[in-house]
């Protein structure tokens, strides 16, 4: 079964073709990381109309890099939240037009829940489960009892920024450009990890969930007592031992929730993950199978969503309204 994927949740429009579930035939993404680099984060206005501009050449590389036309398709995958509204009604709209004309299936996909899927897609079927699920994006960080796809049981959430969020946040009060993930890691390089003590927020009561808002707050008094300008050292320092405490916040809640012993295996996903300081770290500790996410399945794209949408029942009609928010297990 041919999948046509959409993606327009935030600031990359993508659109895919994925053979089966697995097979990716085509990729396209068009990132808008210059629009809203000046603006220190994503301005919702302009991705709207970014996405108007791009969205229709997007589809259309997607199709001719397939080698497909939209007669081959046999089912259209969009993903349908969460994001922003302005956005997600963009996707939404474009994909029900494709399928309304072709009388083609549609399929409404958890853009969360394909960030997980990217890890699956990314290595041989069949997945290795029950395994843990770990989501680590710019909206979202969670942790999930993962019994197939689909059959998600909800372990642990942020209760406030999300692990990406806080990476953007951190950076941008260091003075680097956004997304912050990139910068921060590079700055770490050249950093001592161990000249501030950084702490990942913990939840009273709720031992599994992730609090990042009190550490962005440490960063922001520590810049304010250090000598202005801060110094190239003073900026990778406090950039690795940021990243060096949130991760280690990390690996001892991956280790918590392996504590069942119920698990056979590591599946993450979202864009953290494509940094090599979490790889090595987790590789490092832990001693089940770890499944990463292909490098062009880290960020958001659309063959997460077509490889997602192969598994899910296709909806009624055309009836299909974007959902701004969704918990991860419905
Ligand atoms: O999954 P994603 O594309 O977007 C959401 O669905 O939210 O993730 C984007 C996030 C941004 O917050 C970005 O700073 C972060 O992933 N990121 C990184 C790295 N590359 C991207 N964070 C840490 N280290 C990286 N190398
Ligand atoms: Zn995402």
């Amino acid at each position: 079964m041919l999948v046509l994927g959409i993606e327009t949740t935030c600031d990359e429009t993508s659109c895919a073709v994925v053979k089966d579930g697995y097979e990716i035939l085509s990729n396209v993404i068009s990132s808008q990381i210059d629009l809203h680099k000046e603006f220190g984060g994503v301005v919702p206005e302009l991705a709207c109309r970014r996405h108007i501009d791009v969205i229709a050449p997007v589809y259309m590389e997607s199709l001719k890099l397939a080698n497909v036309t939209l007669d081959d398709i046999d089912r259209i995958a969009v993903a349908k939240g969460p994001g922003l509204i302005g956005a997600l009604l963009i996707g939404l709209h474009f994909a029900k037009s494709l399928a309304w004309c072709r009388n083609i299936p549609l399929v409404g996909v958890n853009h969360i829940e394909a960030h997980l899927y990217a890890a699956l897609m990314s290595h041989s079927p069949p997945p290795l489960l029950p395994a843990l699920g770990v989501v680590l994006s710019g909206g979202h960080t969670s942790l999930v009892h993962m019994e197939g796809v689909g059959k998600y049981k909800l372990l642990a959430e942020t209760i406030d920024d999300a692990i990406g969020e806080a990476f953007d946040k951190a950076a941008k009060m260091l003075g680097l450009a956004y997304p912050g993930g990139p910068y921060i890691e590079a700055k770490a390089k050249q950093g001592d990890p161990s000249r501030f003590s950084f702490k990942a927020g913990k939840v009273k009561g709720r031992p599994l969930d992730f609090s990042f808002s009190g550490i962005k707050t440490s960063v922001l008094y520590t810049i304010r007592d250090l000598p202005k300008p801060l110094s190239e050292q003073d900026i990778c320092d406090i950039a690795a031992s940021f990243q060096e405490a949130v991760f280690h916040d990390v690996l001892a809640k991956i280790q918590l929730a392996l504590k069942s012993g119920d698990k056979k295996a590591i599946y993450l996903g979202g864009g953290v993950t494509q940094n090599r300081r979490l790889r090595t770290l987790l590789e490092e500790k832990l001693t089940l199978p770890i499944f990463w996410p292909r490098a062009d399945l880290c960020l958001d794209n659309a063959a997460m969503i077509a490889g997602l949408g192969f598994h899910e029942k296709p909806v009624l009609g055309y009836a299909l309204e974007p959902e701004t928010r969704i918990p991860f297990v419905a």
